[in-house]
């Protein structure tokens, strides 16, 4: 039996290297061929995805699942899924939680990966109670950095409590690519010898070391891999699809997917990309290795944002400084993985702290909230002199954040019963807010039929 292969071009790769800005057409247009390949799965969904969708392309990600869900018809589809952030970047009601991933599996989804970016176990257990219950096939994944608290002993604990906790598979999220090849062997074999679970590697081509660090995670035993078509690849998205599989054809470890059905998808998404680097929301930077990133631990995406954060502010000259000063920030707060909201969250933080000249002169409400333990456990203890200048003396929570909240699903439909049409649409509200109502307004006007005025 061959390593596995996840196919995640049409979810991350245009998420790392061109902001998911692929329309559904784009991502249409290759579904018949790369459902020939012989993937273990496709992620198609999740993430930045369904914002990007209602935010930027005027498009409905429910609707976008369906399309891919008809085309597909041999290989499961996988969605990613931020425990009780959902796709959003608050903590939501466990009934909206519930009913999200009810509908992502009834419209189409087979495997949710589920992660919390605190790798706070209470945060995952309402998703994936939920994914058992409506039959998903459940995979935890672990937020994967490294601080003086992120071991391999930590991680195999984790693993150990996820195993405990139902999920059917196991997967290692290093969002930033900072995974080193002997960590990876070493942390696969402890995960594979504590663990029965199906061990999957999730990472990211910045830093320029994942081609070896897969490899070594082949020689332990991993069972599954991501990997993006090749001109989805590279850079801050996966290792390419292709070149993996060349690397381990005839060995043990042979993934034997179909060449030529990858060839016809590779050809087809060169076009789609060409036209995200003419019109420049492909960054040609994204795609050239950066060793800086084992040294800041930014993720692909983090980067691109901070990128564009600093270019809109006419500061791009000071990007060394942000990112020499987002450990810092990390330090302080206990060194929250940076995976999305932490991501966005500490590297607005860095931003602030450089640009205004003075640490937390500026504080986003976010990490407010995350001061007062509304994000969940921090994985080591917060530096208390910065909190206590940032909330005073005010109350700290340490039991699950989403005990705090009640049930949202029924008050959101009956308030927004004019614009929300389906279950799905209340969901999108749930989510996204004013960009969600804005969406399903317009798409009410555009519905209306045209009335032509006859001119006597
Ligand atoms: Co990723």
């Amino acid at each position: 039996m061959g390593v596995k292969i996840v196919e995640t071009g049409l979810r991350d790769g245009h998420q790392s290297l061109f902001a998911t800005r692929m329309t559904t057409d784009e991502v249409l247009l290759t579904l018949k061929e790369l459902d020939k390949v012989g993937y273990h799965a496709i992620e198609i969904w999740g993430g930045a995805t369904f914002d990007a969708c209602l935010r930027f392309l005027n498009e409905d990600p429910w609707e976008r699942l369906r399309k891919v869900k008809k085309v597909c018809k041999n290989t499961k589809l996988q969605m990613l899924f931020r425990g009780q952030n959902i796709l959003g970047y608050r903590h939501y009601a466990d009934d909206v939680v519930e009913k999200f991933v009810q509908l992502a599996i009834k419209n189409g989804i087979d495997i949710i990966r589920i992660f919390d970016a605190l790798n706070d176990i209470r945060n995952l257990e309402c998703a994936v109670k939920a994914t058992k219950k409506y039959g998903g096939e459940c995979q935890i994944a672990l937020s994967y950095t490294t601080s003086p608290v992120h071991t391999v002993e930590y991680y195999v604990n984790l693993a150990k409590q996820i195993e405990a906790l139902g999920a059917d598979s196991i997967c290692i999220k290093d969002m930033a690519g900072v995974l080193l090849p002997e960590t990876a062997y070493e942390l696969i074999t402890q995960l594979k010898a504590n663990t029965k679970l199906p061990i999957e590697l999730h990472s990211h081509c910045t830093g320029g070391l994942m081609e070896m660090t897969y490899l070594r995670a082949i020689q332990a035993g991993v069972d599954i891999i991501d990997t993006a078509i090749s001109p989805l690849s590279g850079g801050t998205s996966q290792p390419c699809t292709e070149s993996i599989n060349y690397a381990l054809e005839g060995t043990k470890y042979d993934p034997k997917l179909d060449k030529d059905m990858l060839n016809i998808a590779a050809s087809k998404l060169a076009k789609v990309k060409q036209k995200y680097l003419d019109n420049k929301t492909l960054n040609p930077k994204v795609l050239t290795c950066n060793p800086n990133i084992l040294k800041y631990q930014v993720p692909g995406g983090m980067l691109s944002n901070l990128i564009s954060q600093l270019t809109q502010q006419g500061a791009l000259d000071r990007l060394d400084e942000v990112l020499a000063e987002v450990p810092n920030v990390r330090k302080d707060l206990g060194y929250p993985p940076l995976v999305t909201p932490l991501s966005q969250m500490v590297g607005t933080q860095a931003v602030l702290n450089v640009l205004n000249g003075e640490r937390y002169k500026m504080v986003p409400k976010e990490i407010n909230d995350y001061l007062h333990g509304k994000y969940g456990a921090s994985p080591a203890p917060v530096d208390e002199a910065i909190r206590h200048k940032i909330i005073g003396d005010d109350k700290v929570i340490t039991h699950r954040p989403a005990d705090d909240l009640a049930p949202e699903f029924k008050s959101l439909k009956a308030q927004y019963k004019d614009v929300a049409k389906t279950d799905e649409d209340v969901l999108s509200v749930a989510l996204f807010g004013d960009v969600a109502i804005k969406f399903l307004k317009q798409r009410i006007e555009d519905s209306k039929p045209t009335t032509i005025k006859l001119e006597a």
